[in-house]
């Protein structure tokens, strides 16, 4: 399988003419590399501009952050002041979806709002990044039982065939921007438990070919590792995705990398 690596931009960088330059060196500099798939997500406003190194019919490939839970009129049009369509995006070319990330979660968005958005994203024929993760590290809990209601709850009512556009990113929210990474021993022990939960919730065939990767102060210096020793299927990278040289090495780590 090929190692999934998700550049998450958050809400940067801080203009226009920047992020086309991000996206054109890291697109053009991971081009040849055969075992990777690089995903940019950048901020609405810079998914034209970026949709001409990212997308669809291109070696890299686009993703937004969100996307409204209604779908609305088949134009994917509405009432909904503020909010983006799956339908918009996917003129983009965007061929990945963030869902349930711990910031999205930390201004309001419940289980519910997270259950729906999944719902549209996969049975829309996009893939969805699920982000689970605990806030804080117990050491008697080997699977943290808040993580596992947010899978669950997430994958509540969606019909079992979308799940093969899932994919879910085990982001513990203490790693998430502070420098402090989780180890890849651990998260190796979590993506069995995230399996085996997977499998009795989609059954075996689906939930084998699920990619499980890891997000939280991924660098150039632990990205390898946690494929290697992790056992990850690829990262989601969030800070070091906005420095060009440093996302491709990450990039390129983990393409190297063998489980
Ligand atoms: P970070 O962010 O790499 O800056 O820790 C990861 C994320 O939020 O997905």
């Amino acid at each position: 399988m090929k190692k999934i690596i998700i550049a998450n931009w958050k809400m940067n960088p801080k203009s226009l003419s920047d992020a086309v330059k991000l996206a054109q060196k890291v697109s053009s500099e991971t081009r040849s590399l055969r075992n990777a798939e690089v995903v940019l997500a950048p901020p609405f406003v810079y998914m034209p501009a970026v949709a001409k190194f990212a997308g669809k019919t291109k070696k890299t490939k686009l993703a937004v952050q969100n996307v409204f839970y209604e779908k609305g009129p088949p134009a994917g049009g509405g009432a909904y002041t503020g909010e983006v369509s799956l339908e918009q995006v996917k003129q983009f070319g965007a061929g990945f979806v963030i869902v349930g990330h711990s910031e999205r979660r930390a201004i309001g968005e419940t289980d519910e709002i997270i259950q729906k958005k999944l719902k549209i994203v996969l049975e829309g024929g996009l893939k969805a990044i699920l982000c689970i993760g605990e806030k804080e590290r117990n050491k008697e809990e080997a699977f943290p039982v808040i993580m596992r209601h947010e899978l669950h709850s997430a994958l509540l009512k969606i019909k079992k065939s979308a799940l093969r556009n899932l994919i879910v990113a085990y982001e513990p929210i203490w790693a998430i921007g502070t420098g402090h990474a989780e180890t890849p021993e651990h998260a190796f022990e979590i993506t069995i438990l995230i399996r085996r939960d997977l499998y009795k919730i989609a059954g075996r065939s689906i939930a084998s070919k699920i990619p499980i990767i890891y997000g939280g102060s991924v660098t150039s210096k632990n990205a390898a590792s946690f494929i290697k020793d992790g056992g990850m299927d690829g990262l989601l990278v969030g800070s070091a995705s906005l420095l060009a040289q440093e996302f491709v090495k990450i990039v390129k780590g983990s393409a190297e990398a063998q489980k």
